[in-house]
């Protein structure tokens, strides 16, 4: 059972996650009196002012989005369109609404750690406005990513085109707070080794993933698992905490209980939290080294292209090639090469026999094996995998 806490209620003391792979700013104090793994039931802005300081990892907002929607949608056979006309989206204007999302994001900065990013969704009816807000107040924003949706809903009027695509800001806290999570491998092995790009192709939430009450949708806004899949592990680690101040119906908290993170959910009306909490306590979170992150290769042990000379893995004298065999260079017993016109380091060799700018000795030149070439990059890891 996932606890639910009301305003009034004091802040469960929880021990803090073990540290993970990076630097954290934030205060162990901090971190010990997050209400880890609840939902809050209150006004976002109240409950993120009352959580500590500098203390969450990222935050996923999935705010109103003031549709504006006017009178009663159907579908050419006359049948009733679901359309998000719920209280909690209705603003009395532009200006009502940036006022609330100045406060909202204002609150957020507060409770973000340095190291932290966070991420807001929203559609052409909200976005542009949150962008320039999200900007004024001081966060950087790292990407927009597009949610380009493979079954939208058509445009059932025939007045406009057919609306396929939401937008995610994923931002920094400013220009100098680089020591952000980004698990670049990470979404490239996910991605089959091409680096993820910023537009993501994924389905609407439908089907047995959507939560139904009395056979009706249970959240009129609920988002695909699969988004906040990617969201997750693009941008945290195992054990960190996620605070989403919008919860709805809960997704932020069931992927983050999956991929082993821990999250925080704030939600006003009773009915969303009921939905969530149930929804989660199902949740089988994945254990272990399956939820281990690729490290990004900078955070990997430097290893000198010399380390391989001097433990006799690459001999004084060995011919190094590149792709193709194009190019070749002889290795010399201080750890550089030599080629027909240049020596230097791999990399200034690499650069030099291809006339580009600048070159990755580590990926561009190999060893020949039993008439195999194998690239130095695969000695280097053979090396790491020895210092652990
Ligand atoms: C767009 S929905 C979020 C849907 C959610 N991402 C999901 O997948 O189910 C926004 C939610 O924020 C809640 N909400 C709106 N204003 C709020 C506020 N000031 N404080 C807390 N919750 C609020 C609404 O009740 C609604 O459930």
């Amino acid at each position: 059972m996932i606890p639910v806490m009301t305003q009034n209620m004091t802040i469960k003391q929880k021990a803090a996650p073990k540290a993970v792979t990076r630097k954290k700013t934030a205060p162990k104090a901090a971190q010990k009196s997050l209400p880890l793994d609840n939902i809050l039931k209150g006004d976002c802005i109240e409950l993120m002012n009352s959580l500590p300081e500098k203390s969450v990892d990222v935050i996923f907002a999935d705010p109103p989005y003031n549709m504006q929607l006017k009178g009663e949608l159907h579908r050419p056979d006359n049948s009733h369109v679901d359309a998000v006309n719920d209280s909690w989206d209705q603003f009395s204007g532009f200006d009502a609404y940036d006022k609330f999302t100045r406060n909202w994001l204002t609150a957020a900065r507060r409770v973000l750690k340095d190291t932290g990013t966070i991420w807001v969704i929203g559609s052409y009816h909200n976005i542009y406005r949150v962008g320039s807000i999200i900007q004024d107040i001081g966060f950087w924003v790292l990407n927009d990513i597009v949610w380009r949706k493979s079954n939208p809903m058509p445009n059932f009027r025939g007045t406009r085109f057919t609306n396929a695509h939401e937008t995610l800001l994923w931002c920094n806290k400013g220009e100098g707070f680089n020591k952000y999570t980004f698990n670049y491998e990470a979404m490239k092995a996910f991605n089959d080794d091409v680096q993820m790009r910023s537009d993501w192709l994924l389905p609407i939430c439908s089907g047995s993933e959507r939560l139904k009450v009395n056979g009706h949708k249970g959240h009129s806004t609920q988002k695909p698992e699969a988004l906040l899949y990617r969201v997750l592990l693009s941008s945290t680690n195992k054990g960190d905490v996620v605070l989403d101040p919008f919860f709805g119906s809960g997704t932020t908290g069931a992927v983050a209980k999956k991929l082993g993170r821990h999250f925080i959910g704030l939600e006003r009306e009773d009915k969303y939290i009921k939905l969530a909490t149930d929804r989660i306590k199902d949740i089988e979170p994945l254990e272990g080294d399956i939820i281990e992150i690729t490290p990004a290769k900078r955070s990997l042990p430097r290893v000198a292209f010399g380390t391989l000379i001097e433990n006799g893995m690459i001999k004084p004298g060995t011919i190094l090639f590149g792709p193709g065999k194009r190019h070749a260079a002889k290795v010399r017993a201080d750890g550089t090469l030599i080629s027909a016109d240049s020596k230097g380091s791999i990399h200034q060799v690499g650069a030099s026999v291809q006339n580009a700018p600048s070159c990755n000795g580590w990926t561009f030149w190999n060893i020949e094996v039993n008439d195999n070439l194998i690239p130095i990059d695969h000695l280097r890891a053979e090396v790491r995998a020895n210092m652990n």
